[in-house]
């Protein structure tokens, strides 16, 4: 499969059309960005890590019966997938205090939730992806009831798999982000990537951040975190598939 012409550049990827109008391949960039792209910079590797990471999770999440846009990796930074329509929403789970949460509602980083959480964010860069609730999503038309009862279905039942892969690798999932996509025939598909820059994951044991929170933060050793997640995954993929 060749690329084509670039259809899109977003702050980590770029998307480029195929010779299959079906079909786009996603190209991992090594850029990173935070607060709505205010801080900016790279994250030398990290294209190559969150693309064999995101389709790895994808393809397990596959085999225990999520549906995902991903088709095949082709090279270190290139996958193809299925061309959907992204539902405008950034869809967070979390299983423990952090980040925005904590801050919103004053809670100490690291409280561990009774039960997991979603909450849905407006994906629109100009007003900064403001927090939105069900009844809004369906006034606008993002997406309609139906489509959110899958899309919350999928969210939780993703995270419960990921949950436990990531405890296999010692690892805590304390919350992440995903989006869905519509295939041609109005189908609901994970889409987009699972990576360190889309989820926030602590060693179990010393809780050290292994994320996209080292960047954000200023915390550095940045670079070896994500070598050190994805050596961890690589560990125990090959478990998770039997
Ligand atoms: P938050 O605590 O900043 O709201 O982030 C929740 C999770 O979502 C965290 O794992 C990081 C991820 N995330 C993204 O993937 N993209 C974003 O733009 C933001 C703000 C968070
Ligand atoms: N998506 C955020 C940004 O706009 C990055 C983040 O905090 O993950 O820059």
């Amino acid at each position: 499969m060749t690329k084509g012409a670039q259809l899109y550049e977003g702050k980590a990827k770029k998307v480029f059309e195929t010779d299959d109008p079906e079909l786009l391949i996603v190209s991992y960039k090594d850029d990173a960005t935070a607060f709505n792209g205010l801080k900016k910079g790279t994250i030398e590797g990290k294209g190559v890590i969150n693309n064999r990471m995101s389709n790895a999770l994808m393809k397990l999440l596959e085999r225990k019966g999520i549906p995902t846009h991903l088709v095949e990796e082709l090279s270190d930074r290139d996958t193809l997938v299925k061309r959907v329509s992204i539902v405008p929403l950034e869809v967070i789970i979390r299983n423990i205090a952090a980040g925005s949460f904590s801050k919103r509602y004053g809670v100490v980083e690291g409280l561990e939730f009774r039960s997991p959480t979603i909450e849905f964010s407006y994906k629109n860069d100009a007003l900064g992806d403001p927090l939105i609730n069900e009844y809004h999503i369906v006034a606008i038309g993002l997406a309609d009831q139906s489509e959110i009862y899958t899309i919350k279905k999928m969210a939780f039942a993703i995270n419960e798999e990921l949950k436990a892969f990531w405890a296999s690798c010692g690892v805590i999932l304390v919350d992440f982000k995903l989006e869905f996509g519509r295939l041609p025939d109005g189908s609901i598909v994970l889409a987009d990537e699972i990576s360190p820059d889309t989820c926030r994951l602590w060693d179990s044991k010393t809780k050290e951040k292994l994320d996209k929170d080292r960047f954000r933060r200023d915390l550095g050793g940045v670079e070896d975190a994500y070598r050190e997640i994805m050596k961890r995954l690589e560990e125990h993929i090959a478990e998770a598939k039997k």
